[in-house]
């Protein structure tokens, strides 16, 4: 008898093979390939296009055009293997003339992506676009007041973010699907590519990016140290300043992400300032991370996926367990505001 692994493997492979003889609607007749998606059957990412384009609908794979390039490097900067991703589209065939798909052609085609999401079980689905959105959620929904909210398909979150068609039109998006992808990657506990920094490379662009991060003093003034699973490294909660949030409010926010634990804070702490070279963007980056001192004052202490621990610890513990001299320093200096009078 098959295992539920196999069972799932095969349900994925009958549903690949239904996509391509289907003929449930019009655009079987203009296809040369029909494009059922491809990823692995543990993929914790589950990412949803609208539909193939020319590319596509030449080799059969999703998103290796134009806008594949740039979902491409959007999880290379949010550090997910696109092989580790499962990656599809709300109709499995090209439109004529990359007209949208209809409702008719998308009401055919919707049962093999539900079927595709209760195969791969994903821990999080990433809707790119609205069509992928209203497809999976309902017509109601504007992808404007989804973005940037933690949505469900049943109990699998939804991160609703933009298509990265819309970003060759307008790069100002780019920051933004992103970071939707860098929490994805957080929910999803994505395997990161392990891609090393390096120094700073001469002639090459450099950028500027900004995170923002808290040391969390409980009782007993302790620290609160977070264990990141995939490098089994400790670290402080900190994350990327998303555009329009000021360093206080992105600090909050990740540690409430991060740490499940709501926190006030108390005072700025540290600036923290180095540079790398980043391979997959070709850029070299010059990063700033505010520190601030914080008390928990509301929440439940459950780490975030991508983290597998959180632990209140000494000065000493932290001194011992944390791998950046940068973490080292900003607890050093949390300590110091700990024990002065003025806090
Ligand atoms: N746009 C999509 O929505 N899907 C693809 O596969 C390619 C481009």
């Amino acid at each position: 008898m098959a295992g539920p692994d196999e069972e799932r493997v095969a349900l994925l492979e009958t549903t690949a093979e239904a996509v391509r003889s289907c003929t449930l609607c019009r655009l079987h007749s203009g296809r040369i390939h029909a494009v059922p998606g491809e990823g692995p059957l543990d993929a914790n990412v589950f990412l949803i296009g609208e539909a193939p384009g020319r590319e596509e609908d030449a080799t059969g794979a999703p998103f290796v055009g134009s806008a594949g390039k740039i979902l491409d490097k959007a999880l290379a900067a949010a550090r997910i293997l696109r092989s580790s991703v499962f990656i599809t589209n709300v109709v499995k065939c090209r439109p004529p003339a990359n007209r949208g798909p209809r409702s008719d052609e998308i009401e055919s085609c919707r049962p093999y992506l539900v079927t595709q999401i209760a195969a791969v079980r994903p821990k999080v689905v990433v809707t790119l676009g609205s069509t992928a959105l209203r497809t999976l959620l309902g017509t109601g929904i504007e992808l404007k007041d989804a973005r940037g909210k933690t949505l469900g398909f049943g109990d699998v979150p939804v991160l609703p973010t933009y298509h990265p068609a819309a970003v060759l039109y307008n790069r100002r998006l780019e920051p933004t699907l992103r970071n939707d992808l860098r929490k994805a990657a957080k929910l999803g506990a994505a395997k990161r590519a392990r891609i090393r920094s390096g120094p700073p490379r001469k002639g090459k662009p450099t950028q500027a990016t900004a995170s923002s991060g808290a040391a969390v003093v409980g009782p007993g003034d302790r620290i609160l140290l977070l264990r990141r699973a995939d490098e089994d490294i400790w670290c402080l909660p900190k994350g990327t300043v998303e555009p329009g949030e000021s360093l206080e409010e992105t600090a909050v926010r990740e540690v409430r992400e991060e740490t499940g634990l709501r926190v006030r804070l108390l005072q700025p702490l540290h600036k923290v300032r180095y540079s790398f070279f980043w391979p997959p963007g070709g850029v070299n980056y010059d990063k700033t991370v505010a520190y601030f001192l914080a008390e928990p004052i509301g929440g439940r202490l459950e780490p975030e996926p991508g983290f597998d621990e959180a632990r209140w610890v000494t000065r000493e513990e932290a001194m011992r367990l944390l791998h950046w001299k940068n973490d080292k320093e900003v607890v050093a200096r949390a300590f110091e505001a700990i024990r002065s009078p003025r806090r």
